[in-house]
């Protein structure tokens, strides 16, 4: 896959406001111990540490190299920094549960090729699929992202998906490709609408750390309905939370 000493992450950053709540169970007494910051760099973390992610937003075509073959956005070979993309960077502590939210009013996602993908390291490079997230007609704002690890070290990131199972029914919902749940972008505020369409990525994390302890957060999610979390961050309620509280 190329030179990949030469591999640099060349993305412009987001100038958008990035959150990250966490759930305040399982306080532990936590020490970081990876001193790894970039996103395209190799490390191996234990629970509680930082883990250093990338998330690169650009067209579903631009994360294939030669059409065919999807690279990491951390590989030069796919020149994302040349082209309409945009990155933002997340460090979550391992094993807990996060929610990231990204607030789309001063950056909206089918401006930049409406597609995502979450990535970390360079020699053990590891991204996820392209996800859909908008087009100018439809906008997923809900996303749930597991990290796998294995002995520490990263091995796949991965979306999961429900199968709109949260939404059925809803009339302001239309169920994308039997998996993902969307909004209607002329429903979104600054296109028309009146809905916060920000995005919120629920992480949980998979696998065992660099002492082979279990990573249980992810057993956690599962048992949990999928949007129930967004119900705990008070601060986010104003705009995450009170598009969905309608429905519930
Ligand atoms: C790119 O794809 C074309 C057509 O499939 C193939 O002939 C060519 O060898 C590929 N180039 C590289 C660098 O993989
Ligand atoms: C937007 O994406 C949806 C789902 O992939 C697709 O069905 C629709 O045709 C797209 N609309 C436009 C204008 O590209």
């Amino acid at each position: 896959m190329g030179n990949l000493k030469s591999q640099q992450l060349l993305l412009p950053l987001l100038p958008i406001l990035l959150t990250i709540a966490t759930l305040p169970t399982k306080t532990k007494a936590s020490t970081n111990t990876n001193g790894v910051y970039l996103p395209c760099s190799d490390t191996k973390v234990q629970t509680s540490d930082g883990f250093t992610f990338g998330l690169a937003f650009s067209s579903r075509e631009s994360f294939l190299f030669n059409l065919s073959q999807q690279l990491s956005p951390c590989d030069t070979h796919l020149a994302l920094s040349s082209i309409n993309s945009q990155l933002a960077v997340f460090r979550p502590k391992v094993d807990e549960i996060s929610l990231l939210t990204i607030n789309t009013s001063p950056f909206f996602p089918d401006s930049y090729g409406g597609s995502m993908v979450a990535f970390a390291g360079r020699r053990y490079a590891g991204r996820s699929i392209p996800a859909f997230v908008a087009n100018s007609t439809f906008t997923v704002t809900s996303f749930t992202l597991v990290l796998e690890f294995k002995k520490g070290r990263l091995q796949n990131l991965y979306w999961k998906r429900d199968g709109c199972a949260s939404y059925a029914g809803q009339s302001n919902f239309v169920c994308l490709n039997k998996q993902d749940c969307a909004i209607r972008t002329s429903d979104c505020k600054n296109r028309g609408g009146s809905v916060d369409c920000s995005l919120g990525i629920q992480l949980a994390f998979s696998g065992t750390d660099k002492h082979l302890a279990v990573l249980n957060s992810w057993y956690e999610v599962k048992n949990l309905r999928q949007y129930s979390l967004y119900g705990l961050y008070s601060n986010l309620r104003d705009s995450l939370t009170s598009q969905y509280n309608k429905f519930f």
